[in-house]
């Protein structure tokens, strides 16, 4: 059984005025059929899928033969190494803590009965703190630990610092031919770290080891296709993955909005934007080890959605779409994404989403089935007797009743078990939804242009050669006012 949707708290005879109603359906519906057959236009198109970054949909499609090689690599690296380094931010990283903790054991590093036969994983290069880095590089032994660097363009700050401080910290110990214990996923043609990896190839071809990612994908979408090297180090059931998208790719690939889980999601999110201004994205999973995947759908929600102009679709000499952005047409919207975990932020976040502004739809993930059960001992106590998954499934029923009470939107995606199957299957119902939102907004989904003013404004001031006059301009322009009245 895969999963389901409960969307009844959605709507106005749940939370009454600050519900959908019928006519909203009724009025939206029409622009939202054009937006589900322009979207499935471009999803069978492979020329366009490319071009416009969609090719993330046909990922769940790739065949045993095409993960074979990845396969006999991580199987390798699992014989030989005690730690598996990844470094990598964003797209490059997010799905993999989300997949290491939905679908490995909790406290997998710390109990090797746990791990089976996989090695400890680490995840760094996501950050610029450098205590959590020089801690573990003080502990780690390089001589048993494998470094995978997953960066799409090869140039983002974060994980390239980290790499080149790995590097030395592996090469002191290990020696010259370091480069062997180094994996680097990364565009096929690209950007700086292929051509590091082709010049180490050239010197050794064991060295540098690389995996290509596929054209037409974007690091937010990427957890089938850069995460793959990831799962199968840890030993997921990839194939069951596959599987479980598959299977909400048929169900999200629906005409009928009403019955597309994935379509009636972000249509439902997309009315209560913009008719009843709700603006935050309250994401609420009843499960510790779903929460990293709270935290992966906060990213694709975000650079998705979150965007300045509105698309302009221009058709180029060859009749195919190009998306632009029209500066004439501002939009400066996007809902906002928070990541909450049920039941710890109930004694947090929940007060304002009961009693704060009324401003939230909350997402909650209910798992029907936990891995294991605890029963609490004894007698005389209100809770003797009782299990944890009893009162889990209670406190998740508990939240929407005290939330709609109040006229607080909510929906609840039902997850029968957290299995490769059905987390596959949630992955890629939350990135359907998030491309079909994306049309209904008539904003590009796959890009992320506010991340470079941050990325500019680094680079400005650390140097780097090449940055357009435009962008130096307005950083010279624009200074930070740092008057010392208003720093006490
Ligand atoms: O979704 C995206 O494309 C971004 O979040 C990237 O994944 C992130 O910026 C990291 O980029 P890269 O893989 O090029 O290092």
């Amino acid at each position: 059984m895969g999963l389901k949707f409960d969307f009844n708290n959605m709507f106005d005879f749940s939370v009454r005025e600050h519900g959908v109603s019928q006519q909203d359906i009724a009025e939206a519906l029409p622009q939202a059929q054009k937006s589900a057959a322009h979207l499935q236009k471009i999803l069978a198109d492979p020329v366009l899928r490319v071009k416009l970054n969609l090719e993330w949909a046909q990922l769940p499609l790739q065949k045993e033969e095409d993960i074979a090689d990845i396969q006999k690599i991580a199987r390798q690296i699992a014989k030989k190494y005690e730690n598996v380094l990844f470094l990598g931010i964003g797209g490059s990283y997010l799905g993999l803590k989300a997949a290491q903790d939905a679908l490995c054991a909790p406290y997998y590093n710390e109990f090797k009965s746990l791990r089976k036969k996989s090695p400890r994983i680490y995840f760094e290069g996501n950050n610029l703190d450098p205590d959590t880095l020089s801690v573990l590089l003080k502990n780690l032994n390089p001589k048993k630990t494998f470094v995978v660097v997953i960066s799409k363009s090869g140039e983002t700050t974060e994980t390239k610092a980290a790499l080149i401080l790995v590097e030395a910290w592996l090469k002191k110990t290990v020696g010259s031919k370091y480069g062997r214990q180094i994996l680097a996923i990364t565009d096929p043609e690209s950007g700086s770290l292929r051509k590091r990896v082709r010049a180490e190839q050239e010197k050794d071809i064991l060295s540098f080891q690389s995996m290509p990612l596929l054209k037409g994908v974007g690091g937010r979408f990427s957890e089938f296709n850069m995460g793959l090297m990831h799962l199968a180090i840890v030993g997921v059931n990839i194939r069951e993955l596959f599987s479980g998208a598959k299977e909400m790719f048929c169900r999200s690939s629906q005409d009928d909005i009403l019955k597309n889980p994935a379509y009636l999601y972000a249509l439902l999110h997309f009315i209560l934007y913009q008719k009843k201004a709700k603006s935050l994205a309250i994401l609420m999973p009843f499960s510790q080890t779903l929460k990293s995947t709270s935290d992966w759908y906060v990213q694709l929600l975000a650079e998705s959605l979150g965007k300045k102009y509105h698309r302009k679709i221009q058709i180029d000499k060859d009749g195919l779409e190009n998306w632009l952005v029209n500066p004439e047409d501002l939009f400066n919207r996007g809902r906002t994404p928070v990541s909450a975990a049920g039941t710890n932020d109930l004694h947090s976040i929940q007060q304002n989403n009961v009693e704060g502004e009324n401003n939230k739809v909350v997402t909650f993930m209910r798992v029907e089935k936990f891995k294991t059960d605890l029963k609490i001992p004894g007698k005389g106590d209100l809770l003797s007797g009782k299990s944890f998954c009893q009162l889990m499934q209670l406190a998740q029923e508990a939240t929407e009743w005290a939330l709609v009470s109040q006229n607080r939107p909510n929906c609840a995606i039902i997850i029968p078990e957290v299995s490769a199957y059905n987390w596959g299957a949630l992955l890629f119902f939350f990135e359907m939804a998030t491309a079909f939102e994306g049309e209904l907004l008539n904003v590009n989904a796959f890009d992320q242009p506010g991340v470079e003013g941050y990325k500019n404004y680094m680079y400005y001031k650390l140097g780097k050669p090449g940055i357009p006059v435009a962008i130096t301009e307005e950083i010279n322009n624009k200074p930070l006012i740092k008057d010392p009245k208003y720093i006490l």
